[in-house]
């Protein structure tokens, strides 16, 4: 029986739809929910598309995380997703969420990780003067963007890169990533995959 997995959006969805467009054939999973929590987040209308189910829970409709997390935990399990897909989600997680989905959440983040967890990672690589840049998928523990890492796309940084040249060559290769790894993870390979 394929694996069902949730992905979790908050913007124009991107690696959701590179997630969604690599489980077709021989792949041993599927999509089974896209959630967002901004209603009007442009992945929404391309999951519509796909026909795959969408759901919203607005974070701002909730008092607090752990009522939040509350009406997030009652819609994933409603799906019954075996694994869920971190996809340009950006809200910050509490343990008891991580705990509850334990082994089956996953994350692409923009950076070499375990360099610049958080935001604005392209920035912050080139004020370091670093020489290579790139992006990371891995499991999603209590700790931000520290869990266990399972795969990784990296880029030579040149002298006139910016943010945006950057974050636009990095993309595609989060796009290329996401599904090599989510692939692998789903066959129960865990073992870190190196892109190029
Ligand atoms: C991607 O670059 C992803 O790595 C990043 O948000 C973007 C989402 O784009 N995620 C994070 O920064 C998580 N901390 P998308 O909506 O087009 O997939």
């Amino acid at each position: 029986m394929s694996k069902r997995v949730a992905i979790l959006i908050s913007g124009g969805g991107s690696n959701m739809v590179a997630l969604a467009d690599s489980m077709t054939g021989d792949h041993p999973a599927r999509p089974c929910l896209v959630l967002s929590n901004i209603p009007d987040a442009g992945g929404l209308e391309k999951a519509r598309a796909m026909g795959i189910p969408t759901a919203i829970v607005n974070h701002k409709s909730y008092e607090g995380r752990a009522t939040f997390e509350a009406a997030l935990n009652t819609v994933l399990a409603a799906a019954r997703p075996d694994i869920i897909c971190l996809a340009g989600f950006m809200r910050v997680l509490t343990a008891d969420f991580t705990q509850r989905w334990a082994g089956k959440i996953l994350n692409i983040h923009p950076s070499l990780l375990p360099k610049y967890k958080g935001l604005n990672t392209h920035a912050r690589a080139l004020a370091a003067g670093d020489k290579a840049a790139g992006c990371s998928v891995h499991e999603v523990t209590a700790e931000l963007d520290g869990g266990p890492i399972l795969g990784q796309a990296i880029v030579p940084i040149t002298p006139d890169d910016t943010p945006e040249t950057l974050a636009a060559r990095i993309l595609p290769l989060e796009h290329q990533l996401y599904p090599a790894v989510l692939r692998r993870f789903a066959g129960g390979d865990t073992l870190p995959l190196i892109l190029p």
